[in-house]
């Protein structure tokens, strides 16, 4: 049994690899608690007034946006790879937009999809109360909408954030309408758990994650919800 220097104070080098816990970890377990979540969120992403203003949707709006570190991680992703063109597949009232419009080049702009009205007008003042004008809000279904995109591209980022039932299709089109090299991202990866049931909203993600996985180096990142991210080849 070797000893290891190591200033939390083990000695031995199976306490210190009990310790490690990673079977837990790598089978679900997360050491994420809410006072840790509270933490890391307002260190690495502290919201500004825009921010604020987004992410507290209104009474009869859905809280379904992205989490601050899950909106910062796409942040992140498209200043990674320097995008001026983005599409958006679920704008909701615009929290997740506001992190990426702020990363793109300058020059670049961000598509926006929506299919409430009501969201697309509460997005469309957001993104002013925010100080952004690169971002276009267009009003439907993506099934309609995507298909009127396509002539704007090649795009950077494709982010789908839309009804689980029609991630094979968003998929597809984001596969077809990339650069290479450019990343297609998709929310909610796990299905809210529901990922492997048998059910055409699963049969429908599972098309989404292996299109990715046949087209691009890819992930599911583990994020709470799962993050899919794929770079196309
Ligand atoms: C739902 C949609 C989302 O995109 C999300 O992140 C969480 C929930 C929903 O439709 O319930
Ligand atoms: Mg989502």
């Amino acid at each position: 049994m070797g000893h290891v220097d190591d200033p939390r104070g083990f000695t031995d080098i199976s306490a210190y690899h009990s310790r490690m816990a990673d079977q837990d970890s790598r089978a679900g377990t997360r050491y994420a608690t809410p006072a840790i979540i509270d933490y890391v969120n307002s260190t690495h992403v502290p919201h500004d007034a825009g921010l604020a203003r987004a992410f507290a949707v209104p009474e009869g709006v859905p809280a379904i946006q992205v989490g601050p570190s899950d909106g910062r991680t796409l942040h992140l992703l498209v200043k990674l790879v320097g995008a001026t063109k983005i599409v958006e597949v679920g704008t909701l009232v615009g929290y997740s937009a506001i992190h990426m419009a702020r990363a793109m080049r300058a020059g670049g702009t961000l598509w926006t999809i929506e299919f409430e009205q009501k969201h697309a007008d509460l997005a469309r003042a957001n993104f002013a109360a925010a100080g952004l004008s690169n971002i276009e809000v267009l009003v439907g279904a993506g099934r309609d909408v995507l298909p009127t995109l396509s002539t704007k591209g090649p795009f950077d980022v494709v982010f789908i954030d839309a009804d689980k039932i029609s991630y094979d299709f968003y998929g597809q089109w984001a596969i077809e309408n990339l650069r290479r090299g450019g990343l297609v991202i998709g929310d909610n990866a796990y299905l809210f758990g529901e990922l492997v049931d048998d059910s055409d909203r699963a049969r429908a993600m599972r098309g989404f994650h292996e299109l990715v996985a046949k087209h691009c180096d890819s992930v599911c990142v583990p994020t709470p919800d799962g993050l899919v991210v794929g770079i196309k080849r």
